[in-house]
């Protein structure tokens, strides 16, 4: 029978370059399908590094990790591309959005690199347009180009763009810091919302202990990354 876990880490080990020391060398960790992390720890402990490493975007030196099944430590680089665009949607804290286009273009763009993901979204409008409600942000802006929105509703849009094609698995890092605490709250809650309607697993990092109680599973970064402690 298959596992529940949607990801198995055994084994990650990874030094920048010039550094002289390891910046992660991970505990065994398992992440079950629909489980919601929340990840703190001190700056520099490695968050960032770990998601990046699991998006594909850095290559680990040894590594043993299995992804929704697959044998991710042995995709090559441009299979790991094709797979972060097919099963996640990321928002990370400088949100990535391409400031010349519009709205709606930003959000269809994840769709544009996954033929699994455009394969959930029957019609690509009024599902933008369903989001865009959902996240309780104005259809007006919808040709409105991303340098032309405030800050917040920049976090929201990149949200949008993570959720659509209903992704299994979000990465999220330190979305919310620019956020005012009544802002956070509305976010929080359509995040939770989508990933629940979604049945998404959620990595969520952020220094912002407030954010917790929203999560039914918490660790310390330092404890689970060896090379932090
Ligand atoms: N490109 C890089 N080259 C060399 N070292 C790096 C690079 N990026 C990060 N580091 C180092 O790796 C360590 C972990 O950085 P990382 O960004 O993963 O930490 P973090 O836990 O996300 O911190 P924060 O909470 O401040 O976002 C830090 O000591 C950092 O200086
Ligand atoms: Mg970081």
């Amino acid at each position: 029978m298959q596992s529940n876990n949607i990801i198995e880490i055994s084994s990650c080990i990874f030094q920048y370059p010039h550094n002289s020391k390891n910046t992660l060398d991970m505990a065994p960790l398992h992440v079950r399908k629909g489980e919601h992390i929340f990840l703190h720890g001190k700056s520099g402990s490695g968050k960032t590094t770990f998601l990046n490493i699991l998006c594909g975007i850095i290559e680990p030196d040894i590594s043993d990790i299995k992804i929704l099944h697959t044998d991710f430590s042995k995709l090559s680089s441009s299979h790991k591309d094709r797979f972060r665009a097919d099963n996640y949607g990321t928002v990370f804290q400088q949100f990535n959005l391409l400031p010349y286009l519009s709205v709606k273009e930003n959000i269809a763009l994840s769709c544009g690199f996954s033929k699994q993901k455009s394969s959930h979204v029957s019609d690509m409008e009024s599902e933008i347009e369903r989001l865009l409600k959902e996240l309780d942000l104005s259809p007006a802006l919808l040709n409105t180009p991303a340098m032309n929105l405030s800050v917040g509703e920049q976090q929201r849009v990149a949200v949008a763009r993570a959720l659509i094609g209903a992704p299994k698995i979000i990465i999220a890092d330190e979305p919310t810091s620019a956020l005012d605490s009544d802002a956070k709250e509305r976010f929080m809650k359509l995040l939770f919302k989508q990933v629940e309607a979604q049945n998404a697993t959620l990595l969520f990092v952020s220094h912002d202990r407030s954010l917790s109680s929203y999560f039914g599973t918490h660790y310390d970064f330092t404890e689970i990354n060896k090379a932090a402690r």
